[in-house]
């Protein structure tokens, strides 16, 4: 599913209704370059999940968890790894909620991952005209809410 976002506050806007519908347990994989909106887009999902917390990139702490919402977040950003750094992480804890509550899993630079959950979402963000973005989201074994497909922004 292709979604076009005409500004930040479009991609935020789906980033809520993402952060209302997920289920503890979900992983969100997202692909994009640098200022395509990943960060912008889980801000979102904090909001969605009601998180008042300020959402702040994780580039050099890696992981950023979030409890205070109606579920966990853990956000992650593997930009500054390389793929064998990454498997040392067992990011499997967090999907599998073994020694941490299951939650969302909000994973950017996800392309830098040696190995995937079973199931996921897949969102791309890449650059339109001026502020626009385009989002792809694909759904890998992953039940996504009506309320994300029917959505318009
Ligand atoms: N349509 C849009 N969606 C998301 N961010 C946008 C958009 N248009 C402009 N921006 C700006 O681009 C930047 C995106 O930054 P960020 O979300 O940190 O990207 P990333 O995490 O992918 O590197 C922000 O400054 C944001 O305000
Ligand atoms: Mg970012």
């Amino acid at each position: 599913m292709r979604i076009f976002l005409a500004d930040t506050t479009a991609t935020r806007k789906l980033g809520i209704t993402l952060g209302q519908s997920l289920n503890a347990g979900n992983v969100i994989l997202l692909e994009g370059d640098l200022g395509a909106g990943k960060t912008t887009l889980v801000q979102g999902m904090a909001e969605g999940l009601g998180i008042t917390d300020p959402i702040v990139s994780p580039t050099f702490t890696l992981i950023n968890e979030y409890t205070q919402g109606r579920l966990p977040l853990y956000h992650l950003d593997l930009y500054r790894l390389e793929s064998n750094e990454v498997a040392a992480l067992n990011l499997e804890t967090y999907w599998e909620g073994v020694e941490v509550t299951l939650g969302i899993v909000a994973i950017e630079w996800a392309e830098r991952l040696p190995y995937k959950p079973d199931s996921y979402l897949s969102v791309r963000l890449t650059y339109g005209d001026e502020n626009t973005r385009q989002v792809e989201i694909t759904s890998h074994n992953c039940a996504i809410s009506e309320e994300i497909t029917t959505m318009r922004i």
